[in-house]
């Protein structure tokens, strides 16, 4: 059926602005696509344009209209998750990341060739995404080849739009013996075989894409990054893999290919860096690295829930964007505690203060100097900070870039599929009866508006308060995937 959606439209127009559209009604074709958007609308003019400018049959359309205060907002998109890891979300102990890939990661991923198991995690991680809003997830899987199409099944059939990616590893060194491809042939064959499922359960990959997952450089040979890059290169296909995460994992690259010059180089000699890679963490790139990343148009996942969590440092996110690096947010789970891309946002928003505190050098360009440097670099720590504006847009359209699916997802545009999530922020009740009665119909989440805040206010408090309760519907592609019972 066709849809009209009528009431308040908040997206992100550029990094640090968003744009409201109030009384705005968007004509969601049965395909999905936004076929028409009509400002100063009410439901009269809405029936009258679905039928004499579109053609559509009333009885054949149905019309959701949102509540003052309501509104709705772009489905988040999550650059990096790691499906399998869900069921320890929240479980790190005081290890960093490379005991705890050996002690928590690879003993969960690899009890997920049982495919019990497996449905049973892989459900629950994308009703569970799908309720915090996430309407696009770039999702790792694991090296089992039966249990990453069913994730992509999973993904087809709950409805959300994803990137599935069967896990590469087979460094005989670095990987444990009981969860390690056996030889690069066996990685091609692997690969292969889940995106030749993926073209046949969604042939236009209208809702889920292959993506070649090198899980990093540490975990595969030589043979198997060419292979890859060639393979990428060949068939156009997006690459996701992590970068400069922790001081371990780098002095560890650096041991195992002492002939590149840094660890962005070693992606790039194997033709694993371009426009459609997306790059987990590089947190501690140098200039030059960066610099590098940005002449390849590869784009970069921030991840602060994670990179807190296990300790791994603090991404200068403003650094990446000044070079022109589009950067979405990831959760990480279960680097990340969390599988929200609200939650991701928030702490990218505190990390960037952390680095603005006086005591934080990373932030700044020189130790010492005189009083005319020391105030530049005040000035340029004081620009690390990211805004609630810049979150949200790192959340949505900034993910959207990453993900290649900048035309298609991200905002409220003609020609874009209608991926969004309905938002309330708690009722704003005019009488103590609604009160009370609002109290015993319904959960009222986390955030208290009283009604006199501007936009700004109420947009400011969803990020800093708000969670999935505040989340009452997502549609992916014009489809209803997710309904809050309260
Ligand atoms: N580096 C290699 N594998 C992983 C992983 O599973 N999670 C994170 N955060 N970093 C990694
Ligand atoms: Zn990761």
């Amino acid at each position: 059926r066709n849809h009209v959606f009528l009431g308040s439209f908040i997206h992100s127009s550029k990094l640090d602005e968003l744009k409201y559209m109030h009384q705005t009604a968007v004509f969601v074709d049965k395909s999905g696509k936004i076929a028409h958007l009509e400002h100063d609308c009410n439901e009269g003019k809405a029936k009258t344009i679905l039928q004499q400018k579109l053609g559509w049959d009333h009885a054949d359309t149905e019309i959701t209209s949102t509540g003052e205060g309501d509104f709705f907002f772009p489905g988040f998109i999550d650059t990096h998750i790691h499906a399998p890891q869900y069921p320890n979300a929240g479980i790190f102990g005081k290890t960093t990341l490379l005991d705890w890939l050996n002690k928590y990661t690879f003993p969960m991923e690899s009890s997920l060739s049982d495919l019990s198991k497996a449905r049973r995690v892989y459900s629950q991680c994308v009703r569970r995404t799908l309720s915090h809003g996430t309407t696009t997830a770039a999702y790792y899987a694991t090296i089992d080849v039966a249990a990453t199409n069913l994730l992509a099944d999973l993904c087809v059939s709950l409805g959300q739009r994803a990137f599935v990616g069967r896990v590469c590893m087979d460094h005989e060194d670095m990987c444990p013996e009981y969860y390690r491809d056996e030889s690069p042939d066996a990685v091609m064959a692997a690969t292969h075989a889940c995106i030749d499922h993926i073209r046949r359960i969604d042939p236009d990959y209208a809702l889920v894409s292959p993506i070649l997952t090198p899980r990093f450089a540490p975990s595969c040979t030589p043979e198997t990054m060419t292979r890859l890059g060639r393979l990428a290169a060949d068939a156009d296909l997006p690459v996701q893999t992590h970068i400069s995460e922790n001081a371990a994992e780098i002095a560890l690259v650096k041991h195992l290919f002492p002939e590149h010059a840094t660890y962005t180089d070693v992606y790039d000699s194997f033709r694993l860096l371009g426009p459609r890679t997306i790059l987990a963490h590089a947190i501690h790139l140098a200039d030059a690295e960066a610099d590098l990343v940005a002449a390849r148009g590869a784009k970069v996942s921030h991840c602060p829930c994670s990179n807190s969590s296990l300790g791994s440092g603090e991404a200068r996110v403003r650094f990446l964007l000044d070079r022109g690096i589009g950067v979405g947010l990831g959760t990480d789970v279960s680097g990340g505690y969390s599988p929200s891309v609200l939650e991701a946002a928030r702490l990218a928003l505190l990390v960037s203060r952390h680095l603005a505190m006086p005591h934080h050098e990373a932030a700044r360009r020189h130790g010492g100097g005189g009083e005319e440097e020391k105030d530049a670099d005040d000035d340029e720590a004081e620009r690390a900070k990211l805004s609630v504006e810049e979150v949200l847009y790192l959340a949505t359209r900034g993910g959207a870039e990453v993900v290649g699916l900048q035309n298609r997802v991200g905002a409220f545009e003609v020609g874009m599929e209608f991926d969004a999530q309905l938002v309330r922020l708690g009722g704003v009740p005019e009488t103590e009866q609604q009160q009370e009665e609002e109290q015993e119909s319904e959960d009222n989440g986390p955030v208290d508006i009283f009604g006199w805040e501007t936009w700004e206010e109420r947009l400011a408090k969803w990020v800093f308060s708000g969670d999935d309760r505040n989340t009452k519907k997502v549609w992916v592609k014009g489809r209803l995937v997710h309904s809050r019972l309260r």
